[in-house]
């Protein structure tokens, strides 16, 4: 009987796991962001709780039944051993005993069994919790794995490395199995990411060979799955020898894997067209470097860069002067260190939480956004009405010298698992949205959170790099003072590694600005912006 409870519980685990797989579709996205991760792990730690609590559940009615067996095995021992059947039954105590039993033992035994109570509550949970939060789809898994190859090809990343835990030459308690490596290795596969597909494959294969809990009777059959992508993988990168060794070999070992009808697909695959190669971009080079925090040496550099307190630039300021860090002059690219305080900060989040985040798309002609591989984070976006939005107003006018009339409200974003910005200037220059007078003349980007890696504003055609301090400002102008754009502020969010990262982004309008920033053909110097009242 146990047996076939158990039998009838992995039954239900299946059924459970397929619920689950196929539970997503209602809500996506989750990698784009570190706050909807939290969703997931939470979600997670319900689904073990659930699960813990029917495990227990299930063993106490199981408890139960063993009992009740053993004691019904003992009257019949006794009914046959001691005494015949005719005679046990002869007896008027034994005949109650046995039709007691069959009336109300039995049936309280039964009704649990058919009515299994366990099973509907964790039902119960798996369908709540699908409604609140939803289960990730395929869709997230695939988001997730380009985050990492995005990783890989940014900071030149190892696989073997990444699986062992290791990032930057830090360790980080989370080492993957075969199985993690297989799954990436199979999704990069299906991405396209044929090298890397097979970086991660080789991992998956000396991993599983390395595995000492599993048997060796057991491992060829697994083999033979990685081999089986490995082989469509180097067909791909048109190494049809390599390939077709590889295929081989599966067949070899497992003469019905499903890997033997492949050699169709190959033999009439055709070759020629599908050698699209992987081209860098031509700002991947400078990105790739200013992201790990490598500069190209500059002759002269540095020198002219300062560091200094400015107490003079408002009033505001006497007392607390702005610390400013000059990192690039023409144009010029200041950072304002301690600008908010931790309080501050807090309160951005509040007013943020109260809104929903969104996926961030590229804003095209007629206000239409469509959402981009090359843009990974969400957004929400807060207006100057609040006490603390109007107090981060005004910093960013007594700073700017700018007027905040007609200023976008400020995008809150936050970038999950490789989440990033690829280079892009703010200004628009051609299709200016309706509702916007002017571009973007200037961009204030205050960092709300440190990150423990990656994650640093780059500008790929000045040679700066900016990892994100909490509380810091970022202030530049996109356009020259003849309102012309200028190109050079062309910047970029880098992948953020490990942690999270939270940005602010005020962007204040030229259309305001006649009397705070008159046109001069000759200077973008932010000291000949003098504040006015
Ligand atoms: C875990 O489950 C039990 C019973 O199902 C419930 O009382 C408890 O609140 C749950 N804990 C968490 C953290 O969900
Ligand atoms: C990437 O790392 C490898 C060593 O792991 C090194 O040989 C190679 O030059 C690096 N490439 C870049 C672009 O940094
Ligand atoms: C790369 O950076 C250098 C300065 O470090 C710059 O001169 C060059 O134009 C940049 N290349 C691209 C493609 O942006
Ligand atoms: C433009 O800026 C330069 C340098 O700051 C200054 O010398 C000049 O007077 C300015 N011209 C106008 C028209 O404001």
């Amino acid at each position: 009987m146990s047996h076939r409870v158990w039998c009838c519980l992995s039954l239900w685990l299946v059924l459970a796991l397929l619920l689950i797989i196929r539970g997503g579709g209602v809500r996506a996205e989750f990698y784009s962001s570190v706050d909807s991760m939290q969703d997931l792990g939470q979600l997670e730690l319900e689904l073990l709780n659930a699960t813990r609590s029917y495990l227990k559940a299930q063993q106490q009615q199981i408890n139960l039944y063993r009992k009740f067996v053993e004691q019904l095995k003992r009257e019949h021992v006794m009914a046959m051993d001691l005494i015949d059947l005719d005679e046990y039954l002869g007896h008027p105590l034994h005949a109650f005993r046995l039709i007691k039993r069959l009336v109300y033992d039995w049936d309280a035994l039964h009704a649990p069994v058919v009515e299994n109570k366990p099973r509907e509550d964790y039902r119960q949970v798996v369908d709540s919790l699908s409604k609140e939060v939803g289960f990730p789809d395929l869709s997230e898994l695939q988001g997730a794995v380009k985050g990492l190859a995005r990783l890989q090809r940014v900071y030149n990343f190892t696989a073997p490395d990444l699986a062992d835990g290791i990032i930057n030459g830090f360790f980080y308690d989370s080492e993957m199995d075969w199985r993690d490596c297989y799954e990436i290795g199979v999704q990069l596969f299906d991405l396209g990411e044929h090298h890397r597909s097979l970086e991660w494959l080789q991992e998956a294969f000396r991993l599983l060979r390395a595995n000492p809990e599993m048997k060796e009777a057991e491992k060829p059959q697994f083999i033979a799955d990685i081999r089986e992508y490995a082989a469509l993988a180097n067909f791909e990168l048109g190494k049809p020898t390599r390939a077709g060794t590889l295929l081989e070999k599966v067949l070899q070992t497992e003469p019905t894997h499903p890997a033997r009808h492949i050699q169709k697909y190959v033999d009439y695959r055709d070759l020629a067209g599908s050698n699209k190669h992987e081209k860098e971009p031509s700002w991947f080079g400078n990105y790739s470097r200013l992201c790990q925090g490598r500069r190209l040496p500059e002759k002269g550099s540095g020198t002219s860069l300062r560091c200094f307190l400015d107490g003079k630039r408002h009033a505001y300021f006497t007392l607390a002067p702005l610390q400013v860090e000059q990192v690039h002059l023409d144009p010029d690219i200041d950072v304002y260190h301690g600008i908010l305080t931790l309080d501050q900060i807090d309160s951005i989040f509040e007013a943020a939480d109260k809104q929903e985040m969104t996926r961030s798309g590229v804003a095209g002609d007629g206000g239409t956004r469509t959402v981009v591989d090359l843009r990974v984070s969400q957004q929400t976006w807060l207006d100057y009405e609040s006490p603390i939005m109007k107090s981060i107003a005004r910093l960013v006018v007594f700073i700017s010298g700018f007027d905040i009339a007609g200023a976008e409200a400020m995008q809150v974003a936050n970038y999950g698992v490789g989440g990033q910005y690829e280079p892009h200037p703010d200004y628009f220059e051609v299709n200016l949205p309706s509702d916007f007078k002017g571009d973007r003349i200037s961009t204030s980007m205050f960092y709300l959170s440190d990150v423990e890696q990656g994650g640093y504003t780059v500008f790929t055609k000045l040679n700066v790099f900016l990892p994100p301090i909490k509380g810091a400002l970022v202030m530049w102008h996109n356009l020259h003072r003849s309102l012309d754009v200028d190109p050079r502020t062309h910047h970029a969010g880098c992948p953020v590694i490990v942690g999270s990262k939270r940005i602010g982004n005020i962007w204040i309008h030229s259309g305001h600005q006649e009397f705070r920033r008159p046109c001069n053909l000759t200077s973008d110097s932010f000291k000949s912006v003098a504040y006015r009242e």
